[in-house]
């Protein structure tokens, strides 16, 4: 403990605001106003509008404007405010991924069961996301969220030879997201995979696989569905 050359009255002032932080300790006319606006009122110590939470909770991995983050060869922070990934993730995608977090991976969980955010403040944060990127709302999609029937072996070999490298060899992430995550997999539809898979996300490491490019071969519709459906088999061996 060192010496902290605080005077008398700080230290008073000190341990009268430590004592405040104890549960029971001290009758409510003591408590300090914001203890007492969040306990009593349920109000937070902190504005709940979306800029205020995006900006405390968010900001700092991906980007004050959701631009993401982006070093070589470290995991990246996704572009959440990216058109290409709002115009095919739905809210519940998105509220879901903020509820849960990414388990093992770098995004953690923002739900109330990890004494985060509420239901509403959740929502309040995904229509920020949308509102910095424009009002961008996803494509109506009249598929069912599971309409992919493809050759599971086939996406083996091509989700080896062009995902694995970036994404894991079992999905499990690097420097691109883990796509085996359970959370991820039950609320991303077939159409959100193949369609990312497709565009890809414009000023990501995440390129268009439709688009000729000439570090990595251009993938037909049925190899993309090949590898989606590969994608499904890691739900039944986990
Ligand atoms: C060069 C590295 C790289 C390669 C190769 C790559 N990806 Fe990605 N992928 C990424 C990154 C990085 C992101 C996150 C983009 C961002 O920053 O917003 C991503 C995002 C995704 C997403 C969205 C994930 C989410 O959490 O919403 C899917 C799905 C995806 N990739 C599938 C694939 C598949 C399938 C392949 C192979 C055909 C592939 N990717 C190849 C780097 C890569
Ligand atoms: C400590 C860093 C960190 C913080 C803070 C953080 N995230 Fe993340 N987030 C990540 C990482 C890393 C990923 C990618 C997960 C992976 O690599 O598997 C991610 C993924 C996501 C995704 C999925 C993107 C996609 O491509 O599908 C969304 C949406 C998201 N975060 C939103 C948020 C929101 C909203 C907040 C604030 C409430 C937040 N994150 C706070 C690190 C963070």
């Amino acid at each position: 403990m060192p010496e902290l050359g605080l005077a008398e009255s700080q230290i008073d002032q000190l341990t009268f605001y430590m004592l405040s932080l104890r549960r029971s300790a001290l009758p409510e006319a003591f408590w300090p106003g914001d203890r007492l606006r969040s306990e009593r009122f349920a109000q937070r110590e902190f504005a709940d509008d979306g800029a205020t939470l995006y900006g405390t909770f968010c900001a700092a991995c991906h980007g004050p404007n959701g631009e993401g983050m982006r070093y070589p060869g470290m995991v990246a922070f996704p572009a959440v405010a990216n058109p290409d990934f709002l115009s095919l993730a739905s809210d519940e995608l998105i509220a879901a991924t903020v509820r849960h977090g990414r388990r093992g991976r770098r995004m953690p969980p923002w739900g109330e069961a990890a004494g985060g955010l509420r239901p509403t403040e959740i929502d309040t944060v995904v229509t920020y996301l949308r509102a910095m990127a424009g009002g961008i709302r996803p494509e109506v999609d009249a598929k069912a969220p599971r309409w992919v029937h493809g050759d599971a072996a086939l996406g083996e070999q091509l989700f080896t030879n062009h995902c694995a490298s970036c994404h894991g060899a079992a999905g499990q992430g690097g420097e691109g997201p883990a796509l085996a995550d359970p959370v991820f997999r039950q609320y991303a539809s077939d159409t959100y995979l193949t369609e990312t898979i497709r565009r890809g996300r414009r000023g990501t490491s995440m390129q268009a696989f439709t688009q000729a490019s000439p570090i990595r071969p251009t993938l037909s519709e049925s190899e993309i569905e090949a590898i989606v459906t590969h994608m499904r088999t890691w739900e039944e061996s986990r």
